[in-house]
């Protein structure tokens, strides 16, 4: 038999998550003001003392293990935990530096170039810990009031609409800020609060009223440019980050681009229809391109995404050649596209001759 919430009458067999994410309530706060109401039913706690769950000031916690490591989580996802994708390819080595730094209560910088995987591996890391994730994006005109609140109009009444910061911090979730390099600077001093030790947040707008983290609330950001602004030319509209803004993260963790194999095995398992031979050739053909901006014989880089995307429209399209213009070269300036063109040619030339004289044929 389900039990029911003594605040609004909402029944279930456990009332953790819902005190957290409805009420903004620890379950200490619960018991204070219902305390002859229980938080779990029987059936449940049944269920709990079968499959040694732990009970901590958190509520139930299941142990679940994750590159090694060892952290509790919530029981099931509650809202806002990212959708678990199957075939994402965790990446261990980085995946256990994010891990651990999550773990120990730290707030970390992931930077790295674009489309290497970082938003994904932290929504990934998270899916599995059935940790909440609040994403959003720092550059394009992110305000200081979309972080911390402002007050609004409201059917003639004036209400304070918190932003997305204080929400992250009383639900316990991680709050990924994304494109943390092109932020205003307005914008980072209020993060400093919350980096420091005790990470309280001051919302001056609303009378100085202190927000408490939740013990569960972390704050990433992820970065194109090491703060340092944009010596590549390739991130425009990056700023420079403020050292005390870097300072103040314990860990700073470089993205690069996955290995050769991994790459080859994460095309392979997010566009299953594209044959093997094609998936390697794709491959190096990155390469190639990476290998050439290195070399500064081209201005633009090639992410992951462009690969798949390639790999994923050649299916959709029915053809290669039309997939790596829509998905690739029509977005090159005119000196890069010469280069990345005979790139390509060089890689999967044979598959685009292939496809040509079976066009001809028709
Ligand atoms: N390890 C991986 N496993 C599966 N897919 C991946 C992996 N890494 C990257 N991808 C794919 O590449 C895409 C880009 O990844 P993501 O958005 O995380 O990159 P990013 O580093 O945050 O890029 P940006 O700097 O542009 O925000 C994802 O949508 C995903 O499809
Ligand atoms: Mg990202």
């Amino acid at each position: 038999m389900k039990i029911f919430c003594g605040l609004c009458g909402y029944a279930a067999h456990e009332l953790f998550l819902h005190m957290r994410e409805v009420h903004g309530l620890t379950p200490q706060n619960y018991r204070e003001r219902c305390p002859s109401a229980p938080m779990a039913s029987e059936a449940l706690i049944r269920y709990l003392r079968d499959n040694n769950v732990r009970i901590t000031p958190e509520g139930p916690r299941k142990e679940v293990t994750l590159f090694g490591m060892t952290l509790m989580a919530d029981l099931v996802p509650g809202r806002m935990v990212p959708p678990r994708q199957e075939n994402y390819l965790l990446r261990s080595e980085i995946g256990r530096l994010i891990t651990a730094s999550l773990k120990d209560g730290e707030n970390c910088l992931l930077v790295g170039p674009t489309g290497s995987g970082k938003s994904t591996l932290i929504e990934q890391i998270a899916s599995r810990l059935n940790w909440p994730v609040v994403r959003v994006a720092a550059s394009g005109g992110l305000t200081e009031a979309d972080l911390v609140g402002e007050w609004t109009v409201q059917d003639g009444e004036t209400k304070f609409n918190y932003g997305f910061l204080p929400q992250a911090m009383r639900m316990g979730a991680i709050c990924l800020v994304d494109e943390a390099d092109g932020m205003e600077p307005s914008v980072a001093f209020a993060l400093h609060q919350v980096l420091e030790d005790g990470g309280r947040l001051v919302v001056l707008q609303n009378g100085a009223e202190i927000i408490e983290p939740h013990p569960a609330f972390r704050l990433v950001c992820t970065a194109n440019t090491l703060g340092h602004g944009d010596d590549t030319g390739l991130y425009t509209g990056t700023r420079v980050l403020n050292a005390a803004f870097l300072d103040r993260f314990s860990s700073i963790i470089t993205v690069g681009y996955v290995e050769r194999k991994d790459e080859i095995e994460i095309l392979s398992r997010l566009v299953p229809g594209c044959k093997a031979n094609l998936v390697k050739k794709l491959v190096s053909a990155g390469d190639g391109v990476r290998e050439a901006r290195k070399n500064d014989q081209v201005f633009c880089t090639l992410s992951t995404r462009r690969l798949i995307d390639i790999a994923r429209k050649s299916l959709q399209l029915g053809g290669l050649k039309q997939a790596l213009e829509v998905a690739l070269l029509s977005r090159l300036a005119t000196e890069d596209r010469s280069v990345v063109e005979e790139i390509f040619q060089r890689h999967i030339g044979d598959v685009l001759e292939k496809e040509g004289s079976a066009n001809a044929k028709k």
